[in-house]
């Protein structure tokens, strides 16, 4: 049967990232907040998944609120101090505004059309305050290239057997990631995950549509400038 991204892929999902140094993560979004005058009085992580990040950075910040549109991530988080919304990031469910608001890991690339980023960008502008700032990052096409062998790989983790295929394709630009899932009653699913590469220029140019502007953009984990070599780039935007 064919499921909803991250319905059945959550149970697995903290077994697929137990390489990932969320810690050092943490602390990269902790030092954008700075980027921010004053200290945030309230955070929105967008696309939080099992709330890794959460765990880390909801001691540093008061009104912290996670949100994520896979219910079955969302029930993972284990930290306390934040609330959690299940919501389409396209679609942000909120009337008030946040003071510093990100995303991390990839999530941004789940949006697959061009106008569909384009809304996003604009809800986000909604929901962020007068002086905030919103980072994100995003994967680039090298990071596709590089890693897609890496994320052939099958396992089993809590007695549930898994299979993931990648593969990239250059002409439509989508990262495909096609997970087989058997739980220990015999139940087989398949969830079918498609992230869209954009040209590193796109960002740019949807971005500049909005009330929003390109206040800095990174190589990821670092401050130096991202170019369209990059891996991975990200981006600090704030209110023109
Ligand atoms: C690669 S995971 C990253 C999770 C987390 N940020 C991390 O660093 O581990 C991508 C996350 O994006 C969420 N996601 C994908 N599309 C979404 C959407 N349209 N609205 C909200 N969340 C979405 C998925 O449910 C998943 O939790």
């Amino acid at each position: 049967m064919l499921e909803k991204p991250y319905k059945n892929v959550s149970f697995i999902y903290s077994h697929l990232m137990r390489s990932i140094d969320y810690v050092k993560w943490a602390n990269y979004i902790f030092e954008l907040s700075k980027e921010l005058k004053r200290k945030p009085k309230n955070i929105l992580e967008i696309a939080c998944g099992n709330g890794k990040i959460a765990e880390l950075l909801a001691k540093k910040f008061k009104n912290y609120t996670s949100c994520d549109y896979s219910l079955n991530m969302l029930k993972q988080v284990s930290s306390k101090r934040n609330s959690r919304v299940c919501a389409d990031m396209a679609a942000l469910p909120f009337n008030f505004t946040f003071d510093f608001i990100f995303s991390t890991f990839d999530s941004i690339n789940y949006i697959t059309n061009r106008t569909s980023l384009q809304n996003f960008f604009n809800e986000v502008a909604k929901c962020l305050s007068e002086d905030g700032s919103f980072t994100f990052d995003v994967s680039l096409e090298k990071n596709s290239l590089k890693y897609v062998r890496y994320l052939n790989r099958s396992g089993k983790f809590n007695g549930i057997k898994f299979s993931q295929k990648s593969n990239y394709n250059k002409k439509n630009r989508i990262h495909y990631n096609y997970f087989d899932i058997t739980f220990s009653n015999g139940t087989k699913v398949q969830e079918i995950h498609k992230q869209k590469i954009y040209h590193f220029n796109d960002y740019f140019d949807l971005i500049e549509n909005t009330s929003l502007y390109v206040s800095k953009c990174y190589d990821a984990f670092a401050f130096k400038q991202a170019t369209s070599d990059s891996e991975r780039a990200q981006f600090v935007l704030k209110r023109k």
